[in-house]
């Protein structure tokens, strides 16, 4: 039904009082409420609820002292399930949950005052639920025929999104600040993290390229030594002079042997190592490390997967980082030596520089000292040290960190001055099991008559080597590099051994010589000696199958071990 047939005195055909409401405000029996039958209504009424129709703003009239409930299409829209209920209802019952609120709206106007609020914040049960809703309010009266205020006229314009918008904006801009900071620092941590990567490499470049000469020299003093000490048995007074010399050489070779180890160019052995066994072995060997007044106690998770490293450097990094707290503990503390198997995810390998995947965990935690940023940022550098004079080398955590680097791990150090450091070495998972611990069936060395073939540029070494070789009974052939050494091979086919430098001039690379030699027709067994590796005959840290390596600086027992044991196990 259209208002207009209601007020058949209305001549103009308005748009804007044709919606849904208008519609539903003609069918309604208004005779029991407080504006009485609609034909009855007065103009002030009339004109008010057509104002009120024709309005895209949600409007609602509260009318009379009950506040009789009329509105538009927009406030239908606003009053969400509770639509079309009101119509027609008091407003203390049509909205039961804020009548306080709306009984002094209706008794203020009708005194003749306004009101109004912006981003009123009300609570509303809309859809049966309770929800936090804002509006902008704003009430005025409305006069009867006679100008005394008769009703109320109510603007409703809901907010909330706007407010939470807000809100939202004003919270994203307090924490801006420190969001930057965060942002920031870790943008500086990375970058120093990068600067340290850097740094160790330089310095480990340095240090390989030097200890690989310091290698060969010693190489050619320890050759001779031992060569002049066969020679001169018969003088005790000599033999104790070459003796001290020999020692001397040794500990240049085992200084060696840990700067290579940091510049993660030290020759390794790697193989199957049960890391709670080990850890097991070691611990009576490392409480005879350590004082009386240092507790060492292990947890050990036992089901702890495989490692595949080299058992002896990992032994000698434990007893490193072991040593290292036990000199942080000033009077008397706790040492905890952990083994545990650790699953890295995407988010918790942040900090550590691994990939995600199976890991195992073995951690040295002492209460001692602590270390201060500023010998944090150096630990790992060769020859820092903090110690006194002559107390420690400062190659330690160098060695640790090369080894377990060049081993495909990392490793974590946390520490803190006055409360204690935990340094954590992680590997990764091996799969495989343990395998037969060869060393001990090694058959000792004796002489033999096979011909073996010594290729190494450096001629001094390879002078020392071809005699050692010949004073152990072998037939020696000699060549400076690759090349030549292919040559000598193919006019001597029945070589038995190919005792090669891995590091090498010439166009032919070391591994392809060892290749050529080990197949038919030659069937050589390969020894490698070298000081110094790269890649060159280790494959993701593994030696090929069937290659020996000896590492220089070599005594003169090793070599003939070695030689024999090559020799007895050629296919
Ligand atoms: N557990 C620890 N607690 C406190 N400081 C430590 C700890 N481990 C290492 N440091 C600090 O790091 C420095 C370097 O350690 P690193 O093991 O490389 O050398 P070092 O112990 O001084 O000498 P070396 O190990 O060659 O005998 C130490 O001098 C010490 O200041
Ligand atoms: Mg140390």
């Amino acid at each position: 039904m259209k208002l207009e047939s209601v007020w058949p005195e209305q001549s103009f055909d308005c748009e804007g009082w044709r919606g849904e409401m208008a519609s539903r405000i003609a069918a309604f029996d208004w005779s029991d409420t407080a504006m009485g039958p609609i034909d009855r209504w007065s103009k002030s009424l009339r004109a008010t609820v057509q104002l009120l129709l024709a309005s895209p703003v949600p409007l609602v009239m509260l009318w009379g002292r009950a506040g009789t409930m009329i509105y538009n299409d927009a406030y239908a829209g606003f009053a969400g399930g509770r639509h079309p209920f009101l119509l027609g209802k008091p407003v203390e019952e049509g909205w039961p949950e804020i009548a306080a609120f709306n009984r002094n709206v209706v008794d203020t106007c009708l005194s003749g005052a306004t009101l109004s609020y912006a981003d009123k914040r009300l609570t509303l049960h809309r859809n049966g639920q309770p929800e936090d809703v804002w509006m902008d309010l704003h009430y005025s009266p409305v006069a009867e025929d006679d100008g005394h205020p008769a009703g109320v006229i109510a603007v409703v314009v809901e907010t909330t999104r706007k407010v939470l918008a807000e809100d939202k904006l004003l919270k994203l801009t307090q924490t801006l600040e420190r969001r930057v900071a965060e942002a920031v620092a870790a943008r500086v941590e990375a970058e120093e993290r990068f600067r340290q990567v850097q740094k160790l490499e330089a310095i480990g470049n340095l240090t390989g390229g030097v200890a690989h000469d310091f290698n060969n020299v010693l190489q050619i003093i320890s050759a001779n030594l031992q060569l002049i000490e066969l020679a001169t048995r018969d003088k005790p007074e000599l033999t104790r002079r070459l003796h001290v010399m020999s020692e001397a050489v040794a500990r240049g070779g085992k200084l060696a042997a840990q700067m290579l180890a940091f510049a993660r160019r030290q020759p390794l052995n790697p193989a199957v190592v049960n890391p709670a066994k080990l850890v097991a072995d070691m611990c009576e060997f490392l409480q005879r490390a350590l004082p009386e007044s240092i507790k060492l106690k292990t947890s050990v998770s036992y089901d702890a997967w495989n490692l595949f490293v080299d058992r002896h450097q990992l032994e000698n990094a434990l007893l490193n980082l072991v040593i290292n707290s036990r000199d942080a503990i000033a009077q008397g503390g706790n040492i905890l030596l952990e083994v545990e198997n650790a699953t890295l995810g995407d988010a918790n390998t942040a900090g550590l520089a691994l990939p995600a995947g199976d890991y195992v965990r073995l951690a040295v935690t002492d209460d001692g000292a602590g270390m201060p940023d500023s010998v944090k940022a150096r630990m790992f550098e060769p020859f820092y040290s903090t110690k006194a004079e002559g107390q420690g080398t400062g190659l330690g955590l160098s060695m640790v960190f090369g080894f377990v680097s060049q081993s495909a791990g990392c490793v974590d150090v946390k520490t803190k001055v006055g409360e204690g450091t935990t340094v954590a070495l992680y590997f990764p998972r091996c799969t495989q099991s343990e395998s037969q611990d060869l060393d001990g069936a090694r058959p000792g060395a004796s002489r033999g008559g096979e011909t073996v073939l010594v290729v190494e540029d450096d001629a001094d070494v390879r002078l020392s080597t071809i005699d050692m070789l010949a004073q152990l009974g072998y037939k020696v052939l000699s060549a400076e590099d690759a090349d030549a050494a292919l040559a000598v091979l193919r006019k001597n086919p029945k070589v038995d051994l190919l005792f090669s430098d891995v590091v090498m001039p010439g166009t032919i690379r070391a591994d392809a010589l060892a290749k050529i030699a080990s197949a038919p027709p030659y069937n050589a067994a390969v020894v490698f000696a070298s000081g110094y590796t790269r890649d060159i005959i280790f494959h993701e840290g593994r030696l090929d199958e069937g290659v020996v390596l000896l590492k220089k600086p070599f005594t003169f027992d090793d070599l003939a071990r070695t030689v024999r044991n090559a020799l007895d196990t050629r296919h």
